[in-house]
């Protein structure tokens, strides 16, 4: 079987015309829906050419392990910015982004649990961390000190 990540690097170009439709636009306009509040720091996984990504906030980050496909974002988008990665391994530290997304992007994984492992980091909502900081040092002290 071909690995899913030379077919996309393959495919990238009829992949994005098959996007264009109105009903795949539509669906990916939904996913920006369930976004949590107020969601900046947000990165689209497995972006492919750029369609999904482009239905986020502005400054929302794309990312994929297919060139080709990362190609055709550049082009769709210029001012998105754009990551090579591997979803299975994140190269973001965790509870650094508000949200991650993936649309039509999980069935193609074998190493499932290690992406949902890693999307994890989406439940370190920065409002989750805001609450936390002021219910345990509402003054905001510097803890490094403290805590090395
Ligand atoms: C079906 S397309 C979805 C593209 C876009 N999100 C959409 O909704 O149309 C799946 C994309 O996921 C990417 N992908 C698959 N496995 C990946 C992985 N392990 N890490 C990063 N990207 C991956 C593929 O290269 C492809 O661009």
């Amino acid at each position: 079987m071909l690995r899913s990540s030379a077919l996309f690097q393959a495919v990238a170009l009829p992949y994005e015309l098959l996007t264009r439709h109105p009903v795949w636009q539509r669906h990916c306009a939904r996913m920006a829906l369930e976004l949590p509040r107020g969601a900046r720091l947000i990165l689209d996984l497995g972006c492919g050419p750029g369609n999904s990504t482009v239905q986020l906030p502005a400054g929302a980050v794309g990312g994929d392990h297919a060139f080709s496909m990362l190609h055709r974002a550049r082009r769709l988008e210029p001012r998105m910015p754009l990551l090579c990665l591997d979803a299975i391994a994140l190269p973001v530290r965790s509870g650094s982004l508000d949200a991650v997304t993936f649309h039509s992007v999980l069935y193609l994984i074998s190493d499932q649990a290690a992406v949902l492992r890693e999307k994890q980091i989406e439940e370190w909502r920065r409002d989750w961390k805001l609450n936390l900081i002021e219910r345990d040092n509402p003054q905001w002290r510097d803890l490094y000190e403290e805590l090395t």
